[in-house]
């Protein structure tokens, strides 16, 4: 007759907030959260991104206010994007070393020493053809792109960048990177690779952002959405090459991505959570579906659950100022 009661009760450390609270395994802080911005040059006012509803592009003019701003609210680290009004086609503007990269990277130091400046390492917000590199016929030339990589590295480390972040997802690009950054003298110049970056339909509202002249797609260089041994062999060749933390990207739909990468590597790890997932939950609320806050939470906090370090996310200035 005792079978009749479960001997298991997982209810009885639900009963209240108390409990609720103190059995809770996952927790994310404001420290583990990089915002991502972008930043035009030759601009006077805030530009707002109308598929990333309460995100602007930031007037080169008004950085120094802005970093100020994230910093007084407890933004650790920013990941600089580039809007350039000099594209030509290599995105030479890059590894100018007053160009905007550079730029970026010195007000942000300037301003706020002690927040962590991640610099984008691309070229698709540069370039003439919006690809992330130098075109050869219709492709992207790898090896060609990788020497371009490595002087705008330079150049960022330059001008103050705490972590070099590739995301042209080029082969050998970690390795290119650190070579170079270490023939300049950078050793403590840190690379944050984009390990395992998928060719994702998720980074629609950011090519609105970031202005690319894309037409066509990544899917020659960046990863298939349906790879996964594919996925983590990406993350360890990074590391291999000399990678301080590796990426997963995006991140809430490649929760078992991270996990993989988190049990195969020793390395931090950090997930974006990029413009299309911000998107989903801004325009979900925004109709009523979903509300807004808590959605937002609970996907930052899966992330970490999965096995991420650290967080990329549009949302940092809302727990920054709403709290977790
Ligand atoms: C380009 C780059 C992209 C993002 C970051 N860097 C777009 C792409 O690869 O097409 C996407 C970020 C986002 O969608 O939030 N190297
Ligand atoms: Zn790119």
């Amino acid at each position: 007759m005792s079978n009749m009661f479960p001997v298991s009760r997982p209810r009885r450390l639900r009963q209240s907030p108390a409990l609720r609270s103190v059995f809770q395994e996952t927790e994310f802080r404001l420290e583990d959260l990089v915002l991502p911005i972008f930043v035009e040059e030759g601009i006077d006012d805030f530009v707002p991104i109308t598929s990333m509803p309460g995100v602007n592009r930031i007037p080169e003019s008004r950085l120094a206010g802005e970093i100020e701003r994230y910093a007084r609210a407890g933004i650790r680290s920013v990941m600089t994007f580039g809007v350039s009004h000099h594209l030509d086609a290599t995105g030479s503007d890059t590894w100018n070393e007053n160009g905007l990269v550079a730029r970026m990277a010195r007000i942000c130091k300037d301003t706020a020493p002690e927040l962590l400046v991640m610099s984008d390492t691309c070229f698709c917000e540069y370039t003439s053809h919006g690809h992330c590199g130098v075109l050869h016929g219709h492709e992207v030339d790898n090896d060609a792109t990788l020497i371009n990589l490595g002087k705008q590295a330079v150049v960022a480390a330059q001008a103050g960048a705490d972590f070099i972040a590739p995301s042209a997802a080029m082969d050998g690009q970690v390795q290119a990177i650190r070579g170079a950054l270490d023939a300049a003298g950078f050793h403590q110049t840190s690379i944050m690779a984009y390990s395992t970056k998928f060719a994702s339909s998720l980074y629609g509202p950011f090519r609105e952002a970031g202005g690319t002249a894309l037409k066509g797609d990544r899917k020659a260089y960046q990863m298939n959405p349906m790879n996964r041994r594919e996925a983590i062999r990406e993350s360890l060749l990074d590391e291999q090459e000399g990678a301080d933390a590796l990426m997963v990207k995006p991140a809430g739909a490649y929760l078992d991505i991270i996990r993989d990468i988190r049990e195969a590597s020793r390395l931090p790890l950090a997930a974006y959570q990029v413009s299309g997932e911000y998107a989903m939950i801004k325009f979900g609320a925004a109709a009523g579906a979903i509300d807004e806050a808590r959605v937002m939470r609970e996907s930052l906090g899966a992330i970490k659950r999965a096995g991420a370090d650290l967080i990329l996310t549009y949302f940092a200035m809302d727990i920054a100022r709403d709290g977790i």
